[in-house]
């Protein structure tokens, strides 16, 4: 049987496989208020998401929707610029498409990264958070149905989805870089409403450092496909369930605005030394 997915994300790449200048080394998703980085791209291809077959269209303002082929600190990188949510209606499969896609040009490693609420108190907004580990809340998976084998195995390994190699690199770079970096859990809720304060401690409770609404079944694809994967959080918010403040989406964005350069700093860095 011919499964359909598989055969709309060859149909994606043959379309951009005779268009791209090069096969990407480094896959980047930027997430919400964090796509200024594409400005430092040296750019060598781009295409917005209506124009390949198949991808979806973001819903999110905040979100620009195009594929970016260049050079980043002197590597070869596709910038995924705009991401599609779950509480955007999309199936985990359908918003992890395009990075689907983009695994087949054999890319070594799946830089992410998210805008995020702290529940680790020691957060403030505008901290940063490499990803060591995450709870998946979203119900739903990218590899739920047929596997295919070509891509991945039927049930990956998830003990080290968070290539502890590239974190050491990456907190090294932090702390060369005289930046503050913690390190902790990222929890995916579906969305889009916020969590109340009970849900909060709950998050607390089971073992989160942060929350948010994507990055999750992002990071199973590119593990599935045998991709490194290193994670950031920009903490945006603070959740404390005991002080519980309403958390508002233009402050989200505007917090991780205000982060976007230092971290736009520390992956340039990084890159470089990679
Ligand atoms: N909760 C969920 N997602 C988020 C938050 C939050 O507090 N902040 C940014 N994304």
């Amino acid at each position: 049987m011919e499964d359909h997915y598989y055969k709309i994300v060859n149909e994606c790449f043959n379309f951009l496989k005779d268009k791209v200048p090069f096969s990407p080394e480094i896959i980047i998703t930027l997430g919400t208020g964090l796509s200024g980085l594409a400005e430092e791209v040296e750019i060598h291809f781009k295409i917005p998401y209506q124009e390949i077959p198949h991808f979806p269209v973001s819903s999110v303002e905040t979100h620009i929707g195009e594929l970016i082929l260049g050079y980043l600190s002197g590597k070869r990188v596709a910038l995924l610029r705009g991401r599609f949510h779950y509480y955007e209606g999309y199936s985990a499969k359908e918003l992890t498409l395009p990075l689907r896609v983009l695994t087949l040009f054999k890319p070594k490693i799946y830089l992410v990264s998210n805008a995020a609420g702290g529940l680790n108190l020691a957060f403030k907004p505008g901290s940063l958070m490499l990803i060591k580990d995450h709870i998946n809340l979203i119900p739903d998976n990218p590899l739920r149905g047929p596997n295919i084998e070509e891509w991945g195995e039927r049930f990956p390994d998830l003990s080290q989805a968070y290539d502890k190699e590239l974190r050491d690199k990456f907190k090294k770079t932090a702390q060369e870089l005289g930046e503050e970096l913690f390190e902790g859990v990222y929890v995916a809720v579906p969305g889009p409403s916020l969590e109340t304060p009970a849900e909060t401690r709950f998050l607390r409770m089971i073992g989160a450092d942060a929350v948010g609404m994507s990055t999750v079944p992002e990071v199973i694809v590119a593990v599935h496909s045998g991709l490194k994967v290193l994670g950031i959080s920009v903490i945006a918010n603070v959740n404390d369930p005991d002080n519980f403040q309403p958390i508002l989406f233009e402050e989200v964005v505007k917090s991780a605005q205000a982060t976007e350069n230092r971290l736009g700093k520390l992956i340039k860095e990084f890159l470089k030394r990679l």
